[in-house]
């Protein structure tokens, strides 16, 4: 034999050096539930690991994974059910818990990234992103003006980077138009891209408690069957000026990811999202599977398919690993 494959195998030296993916810290973002009022903390069922926390506790954990390594965190604010109503207007307020975050942790931390989430679905009584007609279909036009109301709030409390996550038509676009107008031109959007109508983001409902009171999120979000359907997406953002797009989930679409990446040169990101995070925790729990090692090989997968950023749950764990393996 001329060709033994083995050979790149023979010892970790060399199989290290011949590594084509590699993870790094500064890859990962984590995402965080912010709750309301000081010294909160609560567990959340199906997300072992992850909680929800009041501000002065995130800061305390921030401060802490920056000094390991984390660069980007992506904030979602738990709203009171009191506070919620049918166009989600608590979303717009200056003093609510999304905009305060934003402030403090800027100014305690200027150097960790700010990921804000720009959606109605936390703010609303019936869970879904948009505004709805009397047939209850989501608006898309009449949305799209209070996304872009609320991007600049959050770009004014110091978000770096504005992420739509709602897949309304023209968002990007009109979203760029409003910060430009008000001069935070160096405010980035990072555009959910494909976000595809999934089943998966099951857990994430219950940490937001943002479960749909009906109907269903299937006239927005994308069909999980279409693939070249995420290249039109692709393209409309990257000309409505997106900085960054996004593929979520991301474990069931690496061939999204992949086709994404080859279709487009901007920076690609993708959302790990929190029922690919449960089952991972569930199965370890059961001790069916190691969750640390299938945790590091789903995240090493997710950039070898052509992912630059990684939004996960398991972020604690994956830096924790990454300082000392
Ligand atoms: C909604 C939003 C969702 C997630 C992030 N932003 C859920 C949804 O579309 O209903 C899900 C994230 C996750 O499951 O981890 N704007």
């Amino acid at each position: 034999m001329l060709r033994r494959p083995r050979r790149l195998r023979y010892t970790d030296a060399i199989s290290s050096l011949v590594q084509e993916t590699r993870l790094h810290a500064h890859d990962l973002v984590l995402p965080l539930f912010i709750l309301p009022g000081s010294n909160q903390k609560e567990s959340i069922k199906s997300m072992p690991g992850c909680e929800r926390l009041s501000l002065d506790l995130l800061l305390k954990e921030l401060t802490a994974l920056h000094k390991k390594g984390l660069q980007a965190v992506a904030l979602f604010p738990v709203i009171d059910k009191s506070l919620k109503d049918l166009t989600g207007s608590y979303g717009l307020r200056e003093d609510g818990i999304l905009p305060r975050a934003l402030t403090l942790l800027k100014k305690e931390l200027p150097e960790l990234c700010l990921i804000s989430d720009v959606a109605l679905d936390p703010y609303t009584c019936h869970g879904h992103d948009g505004l709805l007609n009397n047939v209850g279909y989501v608006i898309n036009d009449e949305t799209v003006i209070l996304l872009t109301e609320m991007a600049k709030l959050h770009a004014a409390s110091g978000a770096d980077i504005v992420a739509p996550s709602d897949m309304m038509d023209g968002r990007v676009l009109a979203i760029r138009r409003s910060l430009d107008s008000a001069h935070y031109n160096h405010t980035l959007i990072l555009s959910y891209t494909a976000k595809y109508a999934s089943s998966l983001y099951h857990p994430f409902r219950e940490a937001l408690s943002s479960h749909l009171s009906s109907g269903h999120k299937k006239t927005y979000q994308m069909n999980p069957a279409n693939k070249r359907e995420a290249l039109v997406e692709a393209s409309l953002d990257s000309e409505e000026g997106a900085d960054m797009l996004m593929v979520k989930p991301a474990g069931f679409y690496l061939d999204v990811i992949a086709a994404l990446r080859s279709a487009t040169s901007l920076p690609l990101a993708a959302y790990q999202v929190s029922g690919e995070y449960a089952m991972m925790q569930a199965a370890a729990q059961n001790g069916w599977l190691p969750f640390e090692s299938v945790l590091m090989e789903s995240l090493l997968s997710i950039k070898r398919a052509g992912a630059d950023i990684i939004l996960t749950y398991g972020a604690k764990t994956a830096l924790d690993l990454l300082n000392d393996p």
